[in-house]
């Protein structure tokens, strides 16, 4: 599978995705993460307050304009709006691509005390040939990973880029897209160069498993943190120095051959993460750079709603003001030259 030149409807796709000056928006929160940020919002967390959040953003009005695809959960794809479409119907026509979260979620992992690997790989590709048949175009999986004095081990860091790749495996050859996100978190007082070291070996670790599955870089996404300073470090960084810093570990430890790399937001604000995805796109890379942010594009909307149904445009207003300005700020420069 990696030694083709020849491009595949899976190259087609992940090039739609991220090589077309837009992003991907993550609305794929499980069910009890989901419910958490309802009841915080003061709405009930009942499925159809799920479903009808999910519905006010993938039906904002424009939002094909600045983002390729939606990522969804297993609960939303198989719900329908409230006109009677499956989403993942609706989203097709809408324009957005849809994509599914297939990972089980992150378990501890033995023999590695506070640290995690994610599941899902049981039935996995029973999932993924049902998701395809439903429509889902692409997939995602997200590994966790902390700093901290003695974390990540290489054990955690080898166990979930195995698992990482035996998804993206499965996924190329259910015809999906593999969204392969390994994700360094920002918790901690760790310095931007700690990150960088850490978040290097373990996209590194990534690659070689990438590899060793046989999987085709240019028919998937890389969906790694950005290099920043742990959220309590007291020197926090520029932009520039973020994008530089996430730039150099991406050249040495990723294929040159990858459809894209849509970055994460991690808990940054929205405003930092577009500020830090517009420093990157000064940067000259083979890939193209975009985003799928969950929490930077999604929070300002459920706030806005408040599951009101009175206040669904004052949501859908806040989730196309920021899906705009990153994809503006993908549109501002050489990246459009790049991906053509
Ligand atoms: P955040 O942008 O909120 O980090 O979410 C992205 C995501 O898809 C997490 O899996």
């Amino acid at each position: 599978m990696t030694t083709s030149t020849v491009t595949t409807p899976l190259h087609a796709t992940a090039r739609e995705l991220v090589g077309t000056g837009r992003g991907i928006l993550a609305a794929d929160e499980s069910i009890s993460t989901m419910s958490k940020r309802l009841e915080g919002a003061g709405v009930a967390p009942t499925g159809t307050n799920r479903r009808d959040y999910r519905e006010l953003l993938v039906t904002t009005p424009g939002l094909a304009d600045g983002a390729s695809g939606v990522i969804l959960c297993d609960e939303t794809l198989r719900q329908s709006l409230t006109d009677g479409r499956p989403f993942p119907v609706a989203c097709a026509e809408l324009g957005i691509l849809p994509g599914i979260k297939v990972d089980t979620g992150a378990k501890p992992l033995a023999g590695a005390p506070d640290e995690t690997v994610t599941e899902g790989l049981d039935g996995l590709d029973d999932r993924l040939a049902e998701y395809a048949e439903m429509g889902a175009r692409f997939a995602k999986w997200r590994a966790v990973l902390t700093i901290s004095g003695t974390t990540p081990t290489r054990w955690a860091q080898a166990a979930n880029a195995h698992a990482l790749a035996r998804y993206a495996r499965s996924c190329q050859e259910a015809g999906l897209v593999p969204v392969v996100e390994p994700e360094v978190l920002m918790d901690g007082a760790h310095s931007l160069s700690e990150c960088a070291s850490i978040t290097e070996s373990t996209l590194l670790s990534v690659t070689r498993a990438l590899t060793a599955a046989g999987v085709d870089p240019a028919g998937m996404v890389l969906k790694p943190n950005m290099v920043l300073p742990g959220a309590e470090c007291p020197q926090q960084s520029s932009p520039a120095q973020v994008a530089r810093a996430t730039v150099e570990v991406l050249r040495c430890a990723v294929s040159p051959r990858l459809a894209g790399v849509a970055f994460l937001s991690g808990g940054q604000s929205p405003e930092t993460a577009t500020a830090n995805l517009a420093a990157l796109q000064e940067l000259d890379v083979s890939w193209p750079l975009t985003f799928s942010f969950g929490r930077a594009l999604v929070s300002p909307a459920l706030e806005a709603w408040g599951g009101d149904p009175d206040h669904v445009a004052d949501g859908q207003a806040a989730l196309a003001h920021h899906v705009d300005a990153n994809a503006a700020v993908l549109r501002d420069d050489r990246s459009s030259e790049r991906t053509g």
